[in-house]
């Protein structure tokens, strides 16, 4: 099937440029990124640059040591800092056109991994 090689060209490409460097983490937070081409979109032009690697003590996107303690000051708590910032982070995490949705779509793709096959270890 054309669909198939395409992947495992898609896969053999991405992976030619991971494998060198053994030292990586299997889930780095830095290649995980939402399903949605949307949400994709609004992570890479605002939250990705901070949350992507941790600048500042920024939460890491997948790791799930980073957002324990914030996931537990609940959904209304991360959104409403995320509006209005904390500390570092920027209000509005930077992105003026994010829908209280889109941050909670947000929150949830950053503070949960799952995205990679190998993310659920
Ligand atoms: C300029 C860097 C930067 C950008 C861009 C950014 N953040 Fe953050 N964010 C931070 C930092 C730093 C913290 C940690 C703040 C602290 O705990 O002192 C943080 C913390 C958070 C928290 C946890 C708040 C809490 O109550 O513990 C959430 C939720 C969050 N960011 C969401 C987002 C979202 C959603 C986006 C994109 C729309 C985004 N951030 C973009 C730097 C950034």
């Amino acid at each position: 099937m054309a669909k198939n090689s395409l992947f495992a060209a898609l896969v053999a490409l991405v992976c030619a440029a991971c494998v060198p460097d053994s030292s990586a983490p299997a889930s780095s937070s830095k290649t995980q990124m939402p399903d949605s081409p949307a949400l994709k979109s609004l992570y890479i032009q605002s939250c990705y640059s901070c949350h992507g690697t941790g600048v500042n003590g920024a939460p890491r996107t997948g790791n799930q040591q980073d957002w324990a303690p914030r996931l537990a000051t609940g959904m209304d708590t991360l959104l409403n800092h995320t509006r209005n910032g904390y500390n570092a982070m920027p209000p509005r995490g930077m992105c003026i056109n994010c829908s209280d949705d889109d941050f909670r779509a947000l929150i949830n793709f950053m503070a949960h991994p799952g995205n990679l096959p190998n993310a659920s270890k």
